[in-house]
């Protein structure tokens, strides 16, 4: 039981304190998965049946967890997710949350649907930070965003590949988010003044609430049917490898897919000169049943991984899981709900908090398990079941 008189130390207990604080609707929207949610289930479960060797009696005095993501430093493999709609967690969310996250030392994601804009958050943030494109379907507006992302500073560009279209969410029907009618705003407006604090910090003070990277299409967040329309209309289920491949050629920066859970579609981002790919089903938010990421990591590193930057994303919640995706061969990982919990949950400190108390769980990790780099953390490090006969 997390009360507001003890100190929040995992994702788990900011998740607590995000929802006391968050409007219902905004909450099940961060928190919740698609149909019946077993794939946001089994990512959270997979890894917590992947069991370390514990190791002793090798000099650990010098235990260093920072390494390298698409040629920068970071103090830990650790990057922020693209989160749509983030800036809406606590106030000016995203320039909050890359604030932290440069102090920390990790990159921050801006998603194509994130409330604060580009200039604003770069600002905020002491390191370039990285963007996340979803291909909307008017092409001269992505060419547009590629130039003003480039000009911003940044380098490193996340395609996200697997939503042609938005899953089917049942939280965001239930609670009034995607459901339309006078009955729905009702829901959301006896939702909201349900939490007086959010209203005053963020609605009121935090705006304006639009999407700050297509300010001019749909110019109020809160607007959310026009919002919901707008996707409708400008996600493109159309994109191809093709598309990729136009894409490629004008983005000279690093170019990552995000949302790969295949064999043979990594093959094909390798194929198409991705200088990474995110092993992800985007947090079990779009189809329900497809496997974890833990349980797909290993075969897609076993296929591409002498050829590209891997990370993995899903159900990661702490610095123990951040070692076990690096064990099983992930370069990196990508971080969702556990970011905006702390952000909603705790402001700028707290999502410091948790980044550093991620960090230093997932230094002892290497402290016992007998290992003092992040390069030399691998299949060793797992503690599988030998078979006497092999
Ligand atoms: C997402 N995700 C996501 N991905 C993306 O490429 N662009 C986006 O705008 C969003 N938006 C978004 C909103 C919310 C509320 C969530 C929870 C997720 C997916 C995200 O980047 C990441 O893949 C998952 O969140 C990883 O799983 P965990 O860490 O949340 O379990």
């Amino acid at each position: 039981m997390i009360s507001k008189f003890t100190y929040p130390a995992t994702a788990n207990d900011y998740r607590a304190r995000a929802r006391a604080r968050l409007p219902r609707f905004l909450f099940d929207y961060l928190d919740g998965g698609a149909t019946d949610e077993q794939t946001l289930r089994a990512n959270e479960a997979d890894w917590a049946e992947i069991p370390l060797r514990q190791r002793v009696l090798i000099d650990v005095d010098q235990v260093d967890t920072s390494t390298t993501l698409m040629e920068q430093s970071c103090s830990m493999p650790v990057v922020l997710a693209p989160l749509g709609l983030a800036g809406m967690m606590a106030r000016r969310g995203e320039v909050q949350a890359a604030r932290a996250a440069s102090n920390v030392g990790v990159p921050f994601t801006l998603s194509t649907v994130g409330i604060c804009p580009l200039e604003e958050v770069q600002a905020a943030a002491s390191e370039a930070i990285w963007f996340q494109l979803y291909m909307i379907r008017d092409r001269a507006r992505i060419e547009a965003l590629l130039e003003k992302v480039w000009n911003s500073g940044c380098r490193t560009l996340v395609f996200t590949v697997d939503l042609p279209q938005p899953g089917m969410r049942h939280r965001d029907f239930r609670n009034g988010l995607a459901s339309t009618g006078p009955r729905s705003k009702l829901l959301k407006v006896m939702q909201l003044l349900s939490r007086p604090g959010w209203l005053w910090r963020v609605a009121l003070r935090g705006g304006p609430l639009s999407f700050g990277n297509l300010r001019d299409a749909i110019p109020d967040a809160r607007n959310l049917d026009a919002f919901k329309a707008w996707i409708d209309a400008q996600f493109d289920p159309t994109v191809t490898w093709a598309d990729i491949e136009w894409l490629r050629e004008r983005w000279k920066g690093k170019l990552i897919l995000k949302g790969i859970l295949d064999v043979d579609d990594a093959r094909d981002a390798v194929r198409v000169g991705a200088d990474g790919i995110v092993v992800s089903n985007h947090g079990g938010r779009q189809l329900d049943g497809v496997a974890s990421g833990a349980g797909k990591l290993p075969e897609i590193v076993a296929a591409v991984g002498s050829q590209t930057q891997i990370l993995a994303d899903g159900g990661i919640r702490s610095g123990v899981d951040v070692f076990r995706a690096l064990a099983l061969g992930a370069q990196g990982v990508m971080i969702g709900r556990p970011w905006a919990y702390a952000l909603a949950g705790g402001d700028e400190a707290g999502l410091s908090n948790l980044l550093e108390s991620w960090q230093q769980e997932l230094r002892l990790a290497m402290t016992l398990t007998g290992v003092t780099r992040i390069a030399d953390i691998g299949q060793a490090q797992l503690d599988r079941p030998q078979n006497p006969e092999s």
